[in-house]
């Protein structure tokens, strides 16, 4: 197995700095590591030359930045050109990162949401109507603007429908060109925790630690995963995270997925530990 990482914008034969520590690690467990240029991989004519500096001929995992679905399907043909394989397919990776994918197999143990394509006000009220009215958070099929919170994120009440679309407008304007898909309404629920990344590698939990927001609440010594592993098992995806907090009534619940590619990794996770779960299972 080979480990693909962003270059450094300014040095593109060097690992970008952020994922450096994992570049080595991946040395030291005596992966081959190469640059991909990122940058590249973002225009939609620019995957061959993204990946130039990837040498032929082996199975690879990347760890990098985030690419729109898009964007990596192209990364994963112009690897195929130079008879790269990656281990999550433009399929598996869509399923991970964005929202539609994951949310179904999910359900039972994930606040209740619903989802529109597109940015239509007609699509989002239908959206509003099919939860409870109440509280609600806002996102879209990637992301939140969760540190703009009272203005892009919470939703007091999916029963008032202007400061809703209010809502849902601002965190438009602020998501820019990076808005994914459409948006995501869910309910509220009342987490008591820390959030806890739980990666996953081959459908079984490789790694646990802190969510990279609170890098230093150190997970439950004895976490239990058994009710979720059947769940994650049935996504059958090569390489995901799982963000888990713990609920009032002290369930645990699941509050999203992401493809494990371009989930971040806190610092407090030795590099290593996140190699050591890579390479555990069978390229
Ligand atoms: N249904 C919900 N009820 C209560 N709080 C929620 C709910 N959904 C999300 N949140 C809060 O909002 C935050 C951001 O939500 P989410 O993880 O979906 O977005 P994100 O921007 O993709 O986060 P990340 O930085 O983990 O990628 C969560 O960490 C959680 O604290
Ligand atoms: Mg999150």
């Amino acid at each position: 197995m080979m480990l693909l990482i962003p270059g450094d914008p300014l040095r593109p034969r060097r690992p970008d700095e952020h994922f450096a520590p994992e570049a080595s690690a991946a040395r030291e467990a005596g992966l081959t590591v190469a640059v991909v240029d990122h940058d590249a991989l973002a225009r939609s004519d620019g995957a061959d030359r993204a990946v130039a500096a990837v040498p032929a001929g082996d199975t690879a995992v990347y760890r990098g930045w985030m690419l729109r679905s898009e964007q990596y399907g192209g990364f994963v043909d112009a690897l195929a050109r130079r008879g790269v394989t990656l281990r999550t397919t433009v399929g598996n990776y869509q399923r991970a990162h964005e929202f539609p994918g994951w949310y179904p197999a999910l359900t039972a143990v994930t606040p209740r949401s619903a989802w529109t394509t597109g940015t239509d006000r007609t699509d989002f009220d239908r959206a509003r109507r099919a939860l409870d009215a109440g509280p609600a958070v806002l996102r879209d099929h990637v992301k939140s603007m969760k540190h703009h919170w009272d203005e892009a994120a919470f939703i007091p009440d999916l029963g008032d429908a202007d400061a809703a679309w209010k809502v849902a407008n601002r965190f438009r304007q602020l998501r820019e060109d990076d808005f994914v898909g459409g948006f995501v309404l869910r309910e509220f629920e009342d987490f008591t925790s820390a959030e806890v990344r739980t990666w996953w590698v081959a459908g079984r939990c490789a790694l646990v630690g802190p969510h990279p927001d609170t890098p230093h609440d150190r997970p439950p010594q004895r976490l239990d995963l058994d009710w979720l592993t059947p769940l994650v098992g049935a996504l059958n995806l090569p390489f995901v995270t799982v963000d888990l907090a713990l609920r009032a009534d002290g369930a645990w619940r699941v509050v999203e997925v992401g493809d494990g590619q371009v989930s971040d990794r806190p610092n407090s996770v030795a590099p290593s530990a996140l190699i050591a779960a890579l390479v555990g299972e069978p390229g």
